[in-house]
């Protein structure tokens, strides 16, 4: 099967479910035994529920790998992830430029725990070489496209580089989505998503998904899983799945509308510069091309007057675009990531990263392409007055 109908068939039999052709809702936590050790496949919903189960098996089946997990947020997901497979004393290496809310956990949670966390430019794969050769390292963590500047990474060569010293590779496969990228066929062992944006995709649920290879890592993935708890509702995964049955033809619009106005921002006299791996002048275009179906959703930029005023006359004068934390929902949105997503990072780390004052990301919505510029060109021109 194609993505478009593995997203809508895959893993769910409507005749072990009283022929309801949408998965229905187990609002449950425990199932009933009528003996002493008989054998059940749904106990207590926080080990399985059956819900969760349809979904945990839908994402196994479009990430290609052999177990799916579904987590209460992308944050527990990727909690449940590290604290499965990194104990103190351990390293773990990062893509620098990381999601704020993994960066804030790592520095505030897991390095006080005793886990060593480097951080590390990785556009050039070169660069996983002495770090490989001078650390004994347990896990590599990346992120592409990654959040807010959409830099990318090449999952193939890095996760072969890692494979040879024995390394656990994990992608967060957020912005992609399993509809553009497959990092678990590119070599990784564990892929992850917040599926609070795109799996979602209504801005009406929090979720964390996790993907992993092969038994073993399932196993240890699943008690963790189960002993920590931070696992999702039913409601939640019914909304989730739901959420998966459009994801294909909502990314075919969000990245077509994110294309047009990453071309329309480009000819604007307040934009300094445009970044969207679509763009032929993108610093990893040909790297995206390779690695991805297509480019996503997300379009960033720096305003020519980088400074936190610029940026929120902007978003005063939006009003179809407004301000939110999160991205992936049907609506176009704007963030200031200085101030939001990657708040918690020093100045000098988001200075490094190139996280400014006059940095704005737009979510792209599934809107009409002209309204959402109309929008956006009329805050922008309210620089130039
Ligand atoms: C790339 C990425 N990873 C992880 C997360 C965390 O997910 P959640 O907010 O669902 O906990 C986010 C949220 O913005 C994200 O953008």
């Amino acid at each position: 099967m194609k993505f478009a109908t593995e997203a809508i068939h895959t893993s769910y039999n409507p005749d072990e479910h009283n022929r309801a052709i949408m998965p229905p809702i187990y609002q449950n936590s425990m199932f009933c035994m009528k003996e002493i050790g008989e054998d059940i496949p749904f106990r207590y919903a926080r080990i399985a529920n059956p819900t969760r189960t349809i979904l945990e098996n839908t994402l196994a089946s479009l990430e290609h790998g052999c177990a799916g997990f579904a987590y209460a947020s992308g944050m527990a997901g990727i909690d449940a992830i590290w604290r499965t497979f990194l104990r103190p004393g351990d390293t773990i290496v990062a893509v620098a430029d990381i999601y704020g809310g993994a960066y804030d956990l790592l520095t505030g949670i897991y390095a006080a725990w005793g886990v060593n966390v480097l951080f590390a430019d990785l556009s050039d794969a070169h660069a996983l070489d002495k770090i490989l050769a001078e650390n004994t390292v347990k896990m590599l963590w990346l992120e592409t496209p990654s959040n807010p500047l959409l830099r990318l990474v090449d999952i193939e060569v890095l996760a072969a580089k890692a494979k040879k010293h024995g390394v656990l590779v994990g992608v967060d496969n957020t912005f992609a989505t399993p509809y553009l990228q497959n990092p678990l066929d590119l070599g990784a062992d564990v892929v992850f998503h917040s599926a609070t944006k795109y799996l979602g995709g209504h801005s009406d649920v929090l979720m964390g998904a996790a993907v992993v290879k092969n038994p073993e890592l399932a196993n240890a993935l699943r008690s963790t899983t189960i002993n920590t708890g931070a696992i999702a509702g039913p409601m939640d995964c019914a909304l989730v799945l739901r959420g998966i049955k459009t994801l294909a033809v909502r990314m075919d619009k969000h990245q077509q509308n994110a294309a047009e106005l990453a071309r329309r921002l480009q000819q604007h006299e307040a934009v300094e510069k445009v970044f969207y791996p679509g763009l032929p002048e993108h610093e990893h275009h040909e790297l995206a091309k390779k690695q991805m179906r297509g480019f996503g959703g997300v379009v960033s930029v720096y305003l020519k007057n980088n400074s936190r005023k610029a940026a929120n006359t902007v978003i005063k004068h939006m009003e179809l675009v407004q301000m939110a934390s999160s991205l992936g929902g049907v609506e176009s949105l704007v963030n200031h990531s200085a101030s939001q997503s990657h708040s918690g990072m020093s100045a000098e780390v988001k200075t490094a990263l190139g996280i400014r004052e006059g940095l704005l990301r737009f979510s792209v919505g599934i809107e009409d392409i002209d309204d959402i510029w109309h929008d956006i060109q009329t805050a922008l021109n309210q620089l130039n007055r």
